[in-house]
């Protein structure tokens, strides 16, 4: 097969501040490559009112949102391109539904089953599609594409 059918794919991973601040990083990151991604670009980061406001824009009208950006900006969170063939689907897959209480009895070997508490500090993020892992590549990393068209081109 060619390396154009091996395509594969990258998505934005996050451990948000529940997750760094409980020490979560290293073992999750564990999970990650046990998984078979490759962690190609990672970043610790504070976030500010702005930048996640910015980020999570598409939950601007609801209710939580104040919530989530409050949250979200109570520590550092470590952003990460992950990469492997269906990267994107695999990865929300590892990380399980966004309520880590329900993680705990549909998917219980999740991560947010493991480190999560609740639907908002629920440990991970995950890009919920390839548009949305392209869109949240760039806000972190300007200098990562999406996808290894870089590096098929290199093995063509
Ligand atoms: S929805 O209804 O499917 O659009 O929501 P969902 O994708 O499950 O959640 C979107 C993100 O909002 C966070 N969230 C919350 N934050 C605070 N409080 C409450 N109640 C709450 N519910 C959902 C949730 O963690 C999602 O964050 P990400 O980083 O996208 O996983």
């Amino acid at each position: 097969p060619s390396v154009r059918c091996l395509g594969k794919e990258r998505t934005l991973g996050m451990i948000k501040p529940d997750g760094v601040s409980g020490n979560y990083a290293e073992e999750i990151k564990r999970i990650i490559v046990e998984a078979g991604f490759s962690i190609v670009k990672e970043r610790l980061t504070q976030l500010d009112k702005e930048t996640a406001s910015e980020f999570y824009e598409e939950h601007s009208l609801r209710s939580f949102f104040p919530d989530l950006v409050s949250y979200m900006t109570s520590g550092p969170v470590l952003v990460m391109v992950l990469e492997k063939r269906d990267a994107v689907t695999d990865w929300r897959g590892l990380i399980g539904p966004t309520d880590a209480q329900k993680a705990k009895i549909s998917h219980p070997h999740s991560i947010r089953a493991f480190c999560g508490k609740d639907s908002q500090r629920n440990c991970v993020h995950g890009s919920d599609s390839r548009s949305s892992a392209e869109r949240e590549i760039k806000f972190f990393f300007k200098d990562v594409v999406s996808d290894d068209i870089a590096s098929q081109h290199d093995e063509l």
